[in-house]
Parts: C-alpha cells; structure tokens; sequence
C-alpha cells in the first residue's frame, strides 16, 4: 500500500518535472520571471530600525533557481508523506524548482562566456547590493554546489540532531548568493538572534542544545521571535536546528508543522526573558557541547561562505554584499588560490550604548573608551592580533577590502579569531566542552599546520552585546577546564599530528 502509494507519487514527480523542465526550456531565452532579492534600506545603528525592502530584479536566478531534478522529486514526495516529520509549512518554495544544474552550467557558458566572467573589470555601481553581473562572477569564481533544504534527524556521536527543525522562509537559496551566519546557543540566550539578523539581514543558522525538558521553552522560544516582534525577519532568514544527548531526550518532540500553525500569545513573555538560572541543563550540570553544536550549525549552512560566530556577537551592517562584492573582485590578494579565512575584528561595548554602526562611530567610541578591544579585561594576552593597533587607527574606506595577512604563529600562536570561512575548512572537535574551554584551539593548529592566510577585513567587525566584561574566577571550572586541557594533550594532539603533520611555529 505505501509502496504503491509512493510509487505513484515517484512518477506523478517525474511527469511534473518533465513538464516543468519542457516550460523551462521553452521560457529560458525569452520570458523570465521576477525574482525577489531583499536589500537593507536603513540600519541607522537603533538595532530595531532595520527594515526590508523588496525588488524585482532581471534576475540570476531566472535561470540558476534549480536543484537536480532527482532532489525535486524527493522534495514532492517528503512534502506529500505524512510520515516524514517535515516542516514544508515552514517554505513552500522548494518543489518550484525547475532546470539541473547541467542545464545551468551550459546556459551560464551561452550567456556569459568565460572571458566576461574572468578578466572583464567589474563596475560595482553600489557596494551595498549585489548586481547581477557580481553574482555571475560568483557563481564562476567559487564554483560551489547548491545543497538540500530539508529536515532530517540525525545522529553525531552520542547526540540526536533534528537538523532544519525550523526552517527560514527565504525558500532556495543557491550557494554563491549569500553569507550564512552559523551560531548555537541554549534557549536562553535566544533573544540574540533579533539585533543579530536585523545587522546581518542574511541567512543564520542557529543550533539549539535543547535537553529533555528545554525542548518545549525553546519551542515557545521560537514561536515568540517568529510572531512577536512586528517584523519577518527573523521568520525569513533564521533556521533553528535542535539536538540533544542520547541520555537527555525530550519527553514528547512537538512537531514543526503543528507549533507553527498555531500564533503565539505575545502578551506573554518568552520563555528566554523569564527563565534564568534554572533551565534543565543548568539542573542537571550538564556540559555545554559547544563544538557539536558549531558543527551541527555550519554544516546545515546553505551558501559557501559561513561565518561561524557566538550569539553575542553582532556584525557591522552590510557586510554580507561588501564581503560578496570583494570576493568578486578577485584583486591581489585575493587571487591566490592558497588556503584561507577572513577574521574580523571583535571589539566589546558599554552597556548604556548603541552598537555603533559604522567604523568611523566604532573609532570614536574606542577613543572615548565607551569601546574596548574584546577580552581587554578578561584575557589581555590571549587576543593578540596581527596588526590590531594599525587597524583601529585606519580610516574607514569605502569598500570592503583585506587589511593585512597574517598567520597563526610566533606573536598569534593562540590567535582564536572568528572568520568568515568554508564548509572545506577543519571542524571543531566534537569531543569539547564549553566549561572546559580552549575548545577551538584544535582547529586553530589545523589552519596552522595547513599554513592557511589569515586574510583580516578593513572595515567589518563584530560588536558583543553590549557590557563589558571582566574576569571572574570559577574554582569549579577550573577543575574541568584541567581535565580537558589533559584531554587534548595526551589525546587529541597525538591524533592531530598523525593526521595532519605537524609545522614549525604552529601549536595549540
Ligand atoms: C532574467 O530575466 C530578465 C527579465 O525578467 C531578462 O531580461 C534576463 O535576460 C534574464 N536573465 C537571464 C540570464 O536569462
Ligand atoms: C505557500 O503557502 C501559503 C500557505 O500555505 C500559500 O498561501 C501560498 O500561496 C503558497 N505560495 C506558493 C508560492 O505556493
Ligand atoms: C581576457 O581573457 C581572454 C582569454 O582568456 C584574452 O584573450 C583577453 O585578452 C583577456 N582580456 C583582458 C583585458 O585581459
Ligand atoms: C494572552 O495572554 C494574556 C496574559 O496571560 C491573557 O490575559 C490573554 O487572555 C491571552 N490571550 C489569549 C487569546 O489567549
Ligand atoms: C593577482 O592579481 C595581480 C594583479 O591584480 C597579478 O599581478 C597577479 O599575477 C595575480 N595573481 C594570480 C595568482 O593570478
Ligand atoms: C562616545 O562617542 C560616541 C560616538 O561618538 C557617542 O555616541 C557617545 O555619546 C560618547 N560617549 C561619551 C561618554 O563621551
């Protein structure tokens, strides 16, 4: 019977995706429909100010919104199962896909050759939108693969991934258009994730550790942020994965396409305003997994460019199309084909102060001191960073460009940047607590061993929420944070050094 069902439903897929494909083929040269792009319109630094604006543009996409015509059936056949615990409600783009990516490759070469894509100047008229000659270069340049969209239950050591649990209505997203934001957080630190998405206005993917009884507050979590904030932002660009130990499952997993139905009351309080101090993992001491918890994000990320970042911290507006922008360029020296990531520079706040929205207002505040470098109180030592006092005192410039290469060695040898990056870029080690801390200093001494370019960004940067932190000791952390520190010397190092070698000035 259900064998039969889907069998039907297979070739019922197939005859659409042959009409699909034949409507395409006849539409590709002449009639296009409009395509939908967002753009920042003002972001004046009140982080609550963002707004969206929609356009039609003569659109890349015409012609490049397509997936393989295999995904497109398993697509139909997932949104149609009542078993699968799918959460299609959430976008209902994904079966609108239409040509392969054969297809695509060959029109790009028709319309574009090869020499227009390489060596033409590009003349970017706005640096703060991509154009669509910027997104062709792109799509050459980086070569990427576009990836499924779709909720998946997973397994990753002795965690349970629902992976794309909540999935962002921005629908298809093709992997050379955008940056994703890639963070994790326990439920309680969830009220980040509005100034964060109203600054990066791009994808975020956020991987919620949800033990047993914190499934349900981050389920009402969600619910809040998507309902309650009097913008669609966050319902437009924001994917939340959950997971969970082996040994923590929740009682009951609310299902997606149910919750969602049903609109929150937004006169109460979320439950990330009214619970501190008392939620399930904090009860049961239970370890933050932090490294799971990073991976689970990025690897769910869409687009070719993650920047995998914490919660707290809040991008520069823009920096997505500039970042874009740059990379189209290709100038010197982005143009090797060496290893590299892109660090951005980190700089915390007063609590009584706006996020400052421009490096120019950023400067001022570091002069006044209402802004400080990051960790400047907790860990003075451990952020020494390449070039970083010629980088507060340059001038903002108009696009976005690198500042200065540096490497993870000699001065910088325990550099932990935060960096826009690659899914081809080292992991973080699973095995790794939060408590236990230098938890990724693992992936730090791969890049070094792996001699990757630390390429650091002119104008962008990262702001923490504002207050400024000072070191406070923890005699209880202490105690794990030497199990782990022994951990990673007589386990992970040796494994490390089989695996990948070893370098001369790189360490942990
Ligand atoms: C995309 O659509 C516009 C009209 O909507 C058309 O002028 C343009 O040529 C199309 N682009 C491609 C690459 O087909
Ligand atoms: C998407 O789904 C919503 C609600 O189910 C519906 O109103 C809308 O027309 C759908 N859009 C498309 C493009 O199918
Ligand atoms: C662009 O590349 C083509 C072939 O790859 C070459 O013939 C042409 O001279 C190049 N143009 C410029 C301006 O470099
Ligand atoms: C929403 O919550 C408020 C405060 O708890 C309550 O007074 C109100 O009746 C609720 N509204 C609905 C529609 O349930
Ligand atoms: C990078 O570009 C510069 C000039 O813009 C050029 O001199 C150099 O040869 C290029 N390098 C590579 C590897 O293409
Ligand atoms: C510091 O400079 C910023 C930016 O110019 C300004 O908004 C703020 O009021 C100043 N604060 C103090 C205490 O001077």
């Amino acid at each position: 019977m259900v064998a039969n069902r889907r069998n039907f439903i297979f070739r019922v897929s197939i005859v659409i995706n042959i009409a699909v494909l034949l409507y395409a083929a006849m539409h590709l040269s002449s009639t296009n429909g409009p395509g939908v792009e967002w753009v920042p319109v003002t972001v004046d630094g009140s982080e609550r100010s963002a707004e969206m604006r929609y356009l039609n543009r003569e659109d890349f996409r015409n012609i490049t919104e397509s997936k393989p015509v295999e995904s497109s059936v398993r697509n139909i056949e997932e949104s149609t199962s009542q078993k699968t615990p799918s959460t299609a409600a959430t976008t209902n783009k994904t079966t609108s896909s239409t040509t392969s990516i054969t297809e695509l490759e060959k029109k790009l070469h028709d319309t574009s050759s090869e020499a227009d894509v390489t060596n033409e100047t590009l003349d970017i008229v706005d640096e703060n939108a991509l154009s669509e000659s910027t997104l062709a270069r792109l799509r050459f340049l980086l070569g990427c693969n576009d990836r499924d969209f779709r909720p998946e239950y997973i397994q990753r050591g002795e965690y349970w991934v629902l992976k794309n649990y909540v999935r962002a209505d921005h629908g298809t997203m093709l992997c050379h258009e955008s940056i994703t934001y890639t963070t994790h957080a326990g439920f309680e630190f969830l009220d980040n994730v509005q100034p964060l998405v109203e600054r990066w206005m791009a994808p975020v993917s956020v991987a919620v550790h949800a033990p047993a009884d914190d499934l349900n507050p981050t389920v009402n979590s969600i619910r809040y942020l998507r309902n309650c904030l009097g913008n669609d932002l966050i319902k437009q660009f924001v994917t939340f994965h959950v997971f969970f130990s082996n040994k923590h499952i929740p009682g009951k997993i609310p299902e997606p396409d149910k919750f969602l139905a049903v609109p929150y009351n937004c006169s109460v309080p979320p439950p990330f305003k009214t619970k501190t101090g008392d939620t399930y993992m904090q009860k049961k001491n239970l370890l933050y997994p932090i490294n799971v918890a990073r991976n689970v994000a990025r690897d769910s990320a869409l687009t070719h460019f993650v920047l995998p970042s914490d919660i707290e911290l809040y991008p520069s507006p823009f920096l997505v199309p500039r970042f874009l922008n740059m990379i189209a360029r290709n100038a010197k020296p982005l143009n090797s084909t060496k290893p590299r990531v892109f660090p951005i520079s980190i700089f915390e706040v007063d609590a009584k102060v706006n996020v400052p929205s421009t490096k120019t207002e950023l400067q001022k505040m570091l002069t006044n001191k209402t802004a400080i470098p990051f960790h400047k109180f907790v860990c003075p030592d451990c952020h020494n960073i390449p070039e970083r006092q010629q980088w507060i005192n340059a001038k903002e410039t108009n696009q976005m460009d690198v500042f200065h290469v540096g490497k993870r060695r000699g001065k910088f040898v325990h550099w932990e940047p935060i960096f826009i990056g690659t899914h081809q870029d080292p992991h973080y080690d699973d095995r790794l607590s939060w408590q236990g801390k230098k938890d990724k200093m693992t992936q730090g001494y791969i890049l070094c061993v792996k001699d990757y370019d630390f390429m650091i960004l002119n104008n962008a940067f990262l702001i923490h929420k504002p207050g400024i932190k000072h070191y406070v000791k923890n005699p209880k952390r202490d105690h794990i944070v030497a199990n782990q520190n022994k951990y990673i010397m007589s386990v992970i190092m040796p494994e490390l050094k089989k695996l990948f070698g070893t370098r001369s000035g790189c360490s942990l």
